[in-house]
């Protein structure tokens, strides 16, 4: 066959040959399905909670909690939006104002996008916090808006920046002469509750709610619904379903890592050129998706964690916390680093043992105190194929 032959057939093929997907958009974590089962309980309270904007009043605040992939992004903008459909075909004053609040970084930011939404024109830059929420507060009472502000992922904007922004907001409705705004705050990590001043804390759950993680089960159903939509007939079957729900499920039922797994089966099914996906491209998909993760949460550790998980292997499988020091003191001063104190480091290695990354086990030693060994949880392999691409680490691992 000549090269330009088989170019062609390479072509002829991809061409002829059917797509096990229909729509792969679907199963995008973006995607917002018309139904969301086992969710109707939520969608409901919320409703309630937010039907007061159509009568003109305020509505209360709202915290929304659940861990990850529990719906909780997927239902708030469900409700919002047929809230606003409602409001718009009675030609109410009401805006629905959504905010990632880790996407948008900055407190300024986020006010920048809700001044945006609104219409109110502010500079890029420049101008004083108090300023900005003042002049949106003056804003919204000129125009009578009765404004519902959702900051996603309100953990974020708390850890980074404090609780200042938060107060400014929950404070505003005993500023606003007309008009109302009220927030709904959404997090997976409680924790921030504790960094929050009291009184912020009391005014923003004002009603509060939790999203359980789905079962087994219930992901099955989820995943049922959407690869119907996502595949196209006969493409995958009830035990690829089942194997992907039951896979996602036994960490906590998160829709999320069911849906992803279920596309790059479905990836890996199409690249191989097969005629289904099948139990053992949910597999694969599985070992993929934990290695990325593994991945993301090397790249994204600080500096002197990423040279502790170095020094964390040593030449037997597992270190005391004193020899991982050691061997970390001496990365530094060999890549002129300040080191950081010992005290430090125990607890930067207890956030590692968290991530899962090493584990640390404490051990008696007896009269001499408490002790801990630390052996690393992924292979040095990993880890170096990781850190090679970065170049200040690169010759680190080479050395
Ligand atoms: N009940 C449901 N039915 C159908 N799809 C769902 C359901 N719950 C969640 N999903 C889907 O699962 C994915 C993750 O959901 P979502 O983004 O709402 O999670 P989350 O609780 O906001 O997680 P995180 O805390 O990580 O932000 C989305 O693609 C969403 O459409
Ligand atoms: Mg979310």
């Amino acid at each position: 066959m000549s090269e330009n032959s088989l170019i062609k057939d390479i072509f002829d093929k991809v061409l002829t040959k059917r797509s096990l997907f229909k729509d792969r958009n679907v199963l995008r974590s973006e995607y917002i399905p018309k139904n969301l089962p086992f969710r109707e309980e939520q969608i409901k309270t919320i409703a309630q909670i937010l039907s007061p904007l159509l009568k003109g009043s305020r509505c209360s605040n709202l915290l929304l909690y659940g861990k990850t992939g529990t719906g909780k992004t997927a239902v708030t903008k469900y409700v919002l939006k047929a809230l606003e459909e409602t409001a718009n075909s009675q030609n109410l004053n009401l805006k629905t104002v959504y905010c990632n609040t880790r996407i948008a970084g900055t407190e300024y930011r986020i006010l920048y996008e809700l001044s945006n939404y609104l219409g109110l024109k502010i500079p890029f830059t420049g101008l004083a916090l108090k300023e900005v929420s003042e002049r949106i507060l003056n804003y919204i009472t000129s125009m009578k808006f009765g404004v519902i502000f959702t900051l996603d992922e309100i953990d974020f904007l708390v850890k980074n920046s404090g609780d200042n922004l938060l107060y400014e907001f929950t404070r505003a409705n005993e500023r606003l002469k007309e008009g109302s705004l009220s927030l709904i705050g959404i997090s997976n990590d409680l924790k921030f509750k504790e960094l929050l001043d009291p009184r912020v804390l009391s005014s923003l759950s004002e009603e509060e709610m939790v999203f359980p993680p789905y079962t087994a089960e219930e992901l099955k159903i989820i995943l049922s619904e959407r690869a119907k939509m996502a595949f196209n007939n006969g493409c995958i079957d009830d035990v690829t379903l089942n194997l992907c729900a039951a896979l996602a499920a036994s960490e906590h039922g998160d829709a999320r890592r069911a849906l992803d797994l279920l596309r790059v089966a479905g990836e890996i099914a199409e690249r191989e050129g097969a005629l289904k996906v099948e139990e053992k491209h949910a597999r694969i998909a599985i070992r993929k998706i934990d290695e990325d993760r593994m991945i993301d949460a090397l790249n994204s550790l600080p500096l002197h964690q990423k040279l502790l998980l170095l020094a964390s292997f040593g030449s037997q499988g597992q270190s005391h916390t004193g020899e991982v020091y050691l061997r970390y003191v001496k990365l530094c001063e060999a890549n002129s680093i300040e080191p950081l104190t010992s005290r430090r480091v125990t607890t930067l290695l207890s956030e590692l043992d968290m991530l899962g990354l090493v584990s640390a086990t404490t051990i008696s030693k007896g009269r001499y105190g408490r002790t801990k060994k630390i052996s690393p949880l992924i292979s040095f392999e990993v880890v170096k194929k990781v850190y090679r691409e970065d170049p200040f680490l690169k010759h680190i691992v080479d050395s």
